[in-house]
């Protein structure tokens, strides 16, 4: 079992950004209590198509307690990849039955679990009997058109060890105002029908001090920051005066941490497992908030190498 402090911090898997490379950047900065790797698709795992998905499954040493996410279809190959996942050294396995995408939900898979729960419960059968002695959680939305609180109480009669709660439905994707309330109805639930499981709320964090008043307000075990990390690299740190040591960083310690990120990338990818345009997306995190950085963003993105890169870093 995973020792966390109350409220503890998760990093949201984030997919194509939270990867090794990421993690590591961010937990150089301030690390979380918990991290998540981006979700994988068993189904693909076990099929020819593995390699090019093992990827998302690369860690180091400095990325721990880390949770694999999996989502799937098939059990049997829930139950062998969560085998895999054991042996691979993880410290917990989560699945994602919230991803909105309309691809992935009409497949009946992610949130569209919801409309399938004898499917639901044989996949965290087949996850627990594979990936014992692991412990399990979810991360899902508040429904997939309307919040359907019958879902989450369905999965807290499953014994998980925890549950995120994304505070829309799948319909309302970012686009409104996450609904803390229905959290908290969950955590009540989890209350009365499960007092084992943690619950962790997620959506729209920005800062740990936000964090902190929201756990607090909801009597929640945890809360799950994602696109935050974009405003603010070090914002799991835990400062007295509530304030990031991000706003006191100068042009020069952003533009070298965005080098760090970019030997990292390169050492980590060397044949080529992430395009280097993958980078763009982080050259805005660090190369942001001073005069000129518009103008410097685009030379940076413009480079085809990494080594071409540096060159311009340095
Ligand atoms: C680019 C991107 C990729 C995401 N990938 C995943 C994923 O792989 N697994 C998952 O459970 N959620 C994924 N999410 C959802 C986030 O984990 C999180 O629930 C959502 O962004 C709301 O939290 P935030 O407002 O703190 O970002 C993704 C979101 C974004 C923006």
């Amino acid at each position: 079992m995973i020792d966390l402090p109350k409220p503890f911090f998760v990093l949201a898997p984030l997919d194509d950004v939270t990867d090794t490379v990421f993690r590591q950047m961010v937990g150089s900065c301030a690390a979380p209590d918990l991290y998540f790797t981006e979700f994988v698709n068993v189904d693909g795992l076990q099929s020819p198509g593995r390699e090019k998905l093992l990827k998302k499954l690369r860690f180091g040493p400095q990325e721990r307690p880390l949770i694999a996410q999996l989502w799937g279809k098939i059990p049997e190959n829930f139950y062998k990849t969560a085998q895999e996942i054991v042996a691979m050294g993880f410290d917990g396995i989560d699945l994602n039955f919230g991803c909105p995408e309309k691809s992935v939900v009409k497949n009946g898979c992610c949130i569209g679990m919801i409309n399938n729960r004898e499917l639901t419960g044989e996949i965290i059968k087949a996850v627990r009997e594979g990936g014992a002695p692991l412990p399990i959680s979810v991360k899902t939305r508040l429904g997939l058109k309307e919040i359907d609180y019958t879902w989450h109480e369905f999965l807290l009669k499953q014994s998980l060890n925890m549950l995120t709660i994304h505070g829309r439905t799948a319909k309302e994707m970012s686009k409104v105002p996450v609904h803390w309330d229905s959290i908290e109805h969950i955590r009540q639930l989890r209350d009365k029908l499960s007092p084992t499981t943690l619950i962790v709320g997620n959506g729209d964090v920005l800062t740990r001090q936000q964090g902190v008043e929201l756990a607090k307000k909801y009597e929640l075990d945890g809360i799950m920051i994602g696109r935050g990390v974009f405003h603010d690299p070090y914002v799991f740190a835990s400062s007295g005066t509530g304030e990031s040591p991000w706003i006191t960083k100068s042009k020069s310690e952003k533009i070298a941490l965005y080098r760090k990120h970019v030997q990292l990338f390169a050492k980590t990818w060397q044949f080529g497992e992430r395009p280097l345009p993958t980078l763009n997306k982080f050259c805005k995190i660090y190369i942001n908030g001073f005069d000129g950085a518009k103008e410097m963003r685009e030379e940076l993105m413009s480079a085809k190498s990494t080594k071409e890169l540096l060159t311009l870093l340095r």
